[in-house]
């Protein structure tokens, strides 16, 4: 049995109520039991929170950062078991599962070097013998809900910054990644973080209703489905809190008739099944020159009928289950769905439930061609293993496609020709792009999120997240002795 984190303690839930948490490889595999919170045990985080924020944003930034540092010792010395429970409660392979922790790793260090910076500007006055300068503060209590794709990944990308710029947190992690939460919250307590500046409340979406409402909540940091993040923030606008969304993806690589096959093959096949299609960066479209299409699609369809679908833990495995039942029910629609609008089914298409795979939510990977753009599976968010080709006849073609989404999270084109790939870089809308690599990989020193409905204008990562969590105050110091009137003509 799993606690809450409140004010420094391991406390239950006040309406004594729990869920389950079991692996999506093998739903005989109980994880454990998590609490059922509501509205007073997030009243109780939030109060906690507010508490400490009046002590913890006089701790110099710097020795903020120290904590962050220890933290990221920590995290470095328990990689393993970190991942290995990361892969029982979610599914993805080891492989992933160590990157995510990489990623927890690598952003907590990065914010914490932001302690020592944290630049504002200094610039010089209008007026004589005065000074002028810029300064970010923080906010208060920030609300952090995080999804179950990046289970310590995305928790790190949203609560080392809010931290290091002197807010304090109360964390809702996703309802079927609870344990990765709860181990990233005792690292923070084992780091030294004082008690009240993160609190942890498990539990449904009356968790998150009250995070997004409550009065005295600054920030809200959301990331999860469009359709919730639009009540994210309606929920959060009559308040006027800050709010970070970052949502769904359609993410699209465009082959051009120059590419190297081989390689946007690899790239396909990372992007779009890697973490099981189960990323908002997933390469969940494909738009090939029609003077390769036959030539990719060959070579596409055969390594994506070789990959090896099982359990996480099987160091074997390239592809893991879904990461519930809901999910993958999700994805066999879909598969529906596309065979009824008239796509091609090339590869996949079914659920995978006998044998080694009777106890999970397993699915083959899937590939649709000949898909029109217009067609729901190359239009909606999957977010599982189906990747749905299409053909282009020119570069302006395929950026008019990549660009006919409702989302705009990343992108990617192979060629070797330079003039196309600036012109891609500069005219498809998104917030990520590559060249000669798929649509997945982003890196924690720079800005990561979308455009359109993916987002509401604000990144996360590198040092736009400071952006996320801190609000300038402009100082005007006036040396002079009397009274200075700017813009007012002397
Ligand atoms: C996500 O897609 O949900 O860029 C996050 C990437 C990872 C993070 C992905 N570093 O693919």
């Amino acid at each position: 049995m799993y606690q809450n984190y409140i004010d420094g303690s391991w406390v239950g839930a006040r309406s004594g109520r729990t869920f389950e948490n079991r692996n999506p490889a093998n739903c005989d595999d109980l994880i454990g039991e998590f609490q059922d919170s509501t509205a007073d045990d997030v009243d109780a985080a939030i109060a906690a929170a507010t508490r400490a924020y009046e002590r913890w944003r006089l701790v110099p930034a710097p020795k903020r950062a120290e904590i962050l540092f220890a933290a990221s010792r920590l995290i470095e010395a328990n990689k393993d078991a970190l991942a290995r429970d990361m892969t029982r409660e979610m599914g993805k392979v080891l492989e992933e599962t160590r990157g995510d922790v990489q990623e927890a790793i690598d952003m907590t260090l990065f914010m914490a070097a932001e302690g020592r910076r944290m630049y504002g500007q200094t610039v010089p006055s209008e007026l004589r013998d005065k000074f002028a300068m810029s300064v970010r503060q923080p906010m208060g209590v920030c609300s952090v809900i995080t999804p179950w794709n990046f289970p310590m990944a995305i928790p790190s990308w949203k609560i080392a910054p809010a931290l290091v710029c002197g807010n304090t947190v109360v964390f809702k992690p996703a309802t079927l990644t609870p344990l990765s939460a709860v181990n990233f919250v005792k690292i923070l307590e084992e780091a030294g973080l004082p008690r009240g500046v993160v609190n942890l409340v498990t539990g449904g979406p009356d968790v998150g209703t009250r995070m997004s409402t409550h009065d005295d909540v600054k920030v809200v940091s959301f990331t999860g489905s469009t359709a919730v993040g639009r009540i994210v923030g309606q929920n959060a606008a009559p308040t006027f809190k800050k709010v970070h969304l970052e949502m769904g993806g359609k993410n699209v690589v465009m082959i051009m008739d120059d590419a190297k096959i081989d390689l946007a093959v690899e790239g396909c096949l990372w992007g779009g099944f890697g973490t099981t299609g189960q990323r908002c960066t997933a390469a969940s479209r494909v738009v090939v020159h029609e003077r390769v299409y036959d030539v990719f699609v060959r070579e596409f369809v055969a390594r994506a009928q070789e990959l090896r679908v099982g359990d996480g833990l099987d160091p074997r495995t390239q592809v893991g289950p879904s990461v519930s039942q809901a999910q993958l029910e999700t994805v066999m629609k879909y598969v529906a769905i596309g065979q009824e609008e008239g796509a091609t089914l090339l590869a996949g298409g079914h659920r995978l439930e006998t044998g080694p795979y009777a106890r999970g939510w397993f699915h083959e990977p899937t590939i649709f061609g000949d898909v029109d753009p217009r067609m729901r599976v190359a239009q909606e968010e999957i977010f599982g293993p189906v990747v749905s080709v299409m053909r282009c006849r020119s570069l302006d073609e395929a950026i008019a496609i990549g660009n006919d989404v409702a989302y705009g999270l990343s992108a990617s084109i192979y060629t070797q020709d330079i003039n196309k790939a600036f012109a891609a870089m500069r005219d498809i809308y998104t917030g990520i792009f590559y060249v000669n690599a798929p649509t997945i990989g982003a890196e924690v020193h720079l800005p990561f999120g979308g455009t359109k409905a993916t987002g509401n204008g604000h990144r996360e990562a590198g040092t736009a997240a400071l952006d996320v969590f801190s609000e300038w105050k402009s100082i005007y110091v006036d040396f002079s002795g009397k009274l200075q009137r700017a813009q007012i003509d002397s």
